[in-house]
Order: structure tokens, then sequence, then C-alpha cells
């Protein structure tokens, strides 16, 4: 694998590759974390790399044809990150929503109505999303009113919403495993949502110089 050489690096997982087996394979977080969160890495520090230069020399034509590269492998930099921190391994303690995030857990019940509906609410979103993309529960500004929403190939939630959890729907976070079954995809994810990452995002948002840039 190549080494990152631009300013962003790829964060390491917070668990084991094999930590949320059964629900999502070693093999899919091998490929997934190793393969193609480490491209967009690699590409988002290539195009900021060809933008330098591009400023440099007034090169507007070219400035405009990354904006593109930098959108996409920047979002897929920024969704897999938050991803990957607001997974847990399945049943643990931070999967159970009433107890692990108290707070978001009334502010659910309060806007769906209760737990379930909320799931089914967001698992009919998810199963929604036509083509690659993301399903998000996301608040306006910290601890504000909170709704379900996705974002189409790798856009990122951007302000002032603030993405609390989010779900990868691309075919490479689930096909290996779940074929063309992505509702058996989409049921099982509750059992690995850590809703302490959830509730710390809703409380406080997120700290993007810390999320997205890695220590060094
Ligand atoms: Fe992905």
């Amino acid at each position: 694998m190549a080494a990152s050489t631009g300013p962003y690096t790829l964060p390491p997982l917070p668990y084991a590759y094999n930590a949320l087996e059964p629900v999502i394979s070693q093999q899919i977080m091998d490929l997934h974390h190793k393969k193609h969160h480490q491209t967009y890495v690699n590409n988002l520090n290539a195009a900021l790399a060809s933008q330098a230069k591009a400023t440099q020399s007034n090169d507007i034509s070219a400035l405009v044809s990354l904006l593109q590269k930098i959108k996409f492998n920047g979002g897929g930099h920024i969704n897999h990150s938050l991803f990957w921190e607001n997974l847990t391994p399945p049943d643990s303690d931070a999967s159970k929503l009433e107890t692990a995030a108290p707070t978001l857990h009334k502010a659910i019940v309060s806007r769906w109505g209760s737990e379930q509906a909320f799931k089914d609410t967001f698992s009919d979103t998810l199963l929604g999303l036509q083509g690659s993309g993301w399903g998000w529960l996301v608040s306006r500004g910290n601890g504000g009113k909170l709704d379900i929403t996705t974002t189409k190939d790798q856009d990122p939630v951007t302000a002032p919403e603030v993405p609390i959890f989010g779900v990868d729907m691309w075919e490479h976070a689930y096909y290996l495993q779940y074929l063309n079954n992505k509702g058996g995809y989409v049921s099982q994810i509750w059992r690995v949502i850590n809703w302490a990452v959830a509730e710390e995002r809703y409380k406080h948002g997120i700290d993007s110089s810390k999320t997205f840039k890695p220590a060094m």
C-alpha cells in the first residue's frame, strides 16, 4: 500500500477488523478500511497537492476541474472516518440506545414516538436510497432538531447539520457478505451502532480538526 504523502492519513479502526462479526465480516472491514478508505485519503492528498500547484500558477481551469475530486475524496474520507467511530461490537453496552445515549434517546422518542418507530423510518430511508450513498441521523446544531437524511455518493453532511451517525449504503459496505440482501444488512446494522459516540456528537458536535486529521 502506498504511504499517504499529504496532510490526511488513514485513521486506525477503534476496534479489531473482526470485532463487528457476525454483523460485518472481517473480509469486508479489511477491504473497506485498508483499500477503499485509504484510496479516498490518497486521492484527496493528490488532489490537494495539484490544487496548490494550480493556485500558484493561476490555472483556473485546473482549479475548477479539481473541485469535484476534492469533494468526492474529501467526502469519502470524512464519511468513513465518522462511520468507523459510530460502530461498535455487536450487542455491546454502547449499542444500547436508551442506556448509552439517554439524552439522544429522549430526543428520538420525542421526534418519532418510539425507538422502534425511529429505526423503522431510518431503515426505510436506507432501503429507499437509489445507487451509492449514505443514510444519516442529523441534528440542526448541537442538541438541535433531529432529522433523517441521505447523501449521494460521498457527499458529506455539512453545517449547520451535525452528523450523529451514518450508515454506508455503498455495495462495498455489505455485498461480499449479504450479496443482494440489502435488507439483511440494514436490519443487522442496529446491533453495531455506537450510541455512546452518537450521544457525544449530539451534545457536543464534531471537532473536524481532530476527527479528520489525526495526529501525524
Ligand atoms: Fe464505504
